[in-house]
């Protein structure tokens, strides 16, 4: 099947990027992936963090994984993985931390995704990368898998 068309949005501040990671939750079901790339101090985490505390609570507390790789939340049932790649010394850790697994039961959410290594990228994974401006941010939305199509259609009016 083709591969659905990337899709760019802008988004003007911290409470839009917010409104924007309630809108994606709204969509991810267990089993996929949110690669997330762009520099530091793009808003990878800020994102992450929205999804997340719209699955748990807008108050909750949501950690940074940078130093602990990982962190998991559980909403309902659905496990929900947050992961910062940015200190992967290696690779063989991935798979010690279950994250080959969790691709297929989780909802994994992966800052830093070019230190994965290429064969353990899911292959229906949705890209989300962020290109910072002044408090806007250019987010661009692709994916190889037409498992994307319809939400890369209709997020961008959400
Ligand atoms: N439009 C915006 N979207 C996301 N973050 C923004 C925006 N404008 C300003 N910021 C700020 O930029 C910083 C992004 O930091 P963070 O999410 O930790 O970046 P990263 O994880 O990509 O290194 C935060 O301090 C956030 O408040
Ligand atoms: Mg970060």
């Amino acid at each position: 099947m083709p591969s659905p068309a990337p899709v760019t949005l802008t988004i003007a501040n911290e409470g839009a990027m917010t409104r924007f990671g309630a809108a994606l939750a709204r969509v991810l079901q267990p089993g996929d992936t949110v690669l997330l790339s762009g520099p530091i101090g793009a808003g990878k985490s800020h994102l992450a963090r929205a999804v997340i505390r719209a699955f748990i609570g807008p108050d909750e507390e949501v950690p940074s994984p940078t130093f602990t790789l990982v962190q998991t939340y559980t909403a309902e049932g659905t496990e929900i993985w947050h992961t910062d790649l940015y200190r992967l010394a290696d690779s063989s850790e991935l798979v010690e931390l279950g994250l080959d697994d969790a691709f297929s039961s989780a909802i994994v959410l992966v800052e830093w995704p070019d230190r994965l290594p290429a064969e353990l990228v899911p292959a229906n994974a949705l890209s989300v990368n962020i290109q910072p401006g002044d408090t806007e941010r250019i987010v661009t939305l692709s994916s190889p898998s037409e498992h994307w199509a319809p939400v890369l259609t209709e997020l961008p009016y959400v």
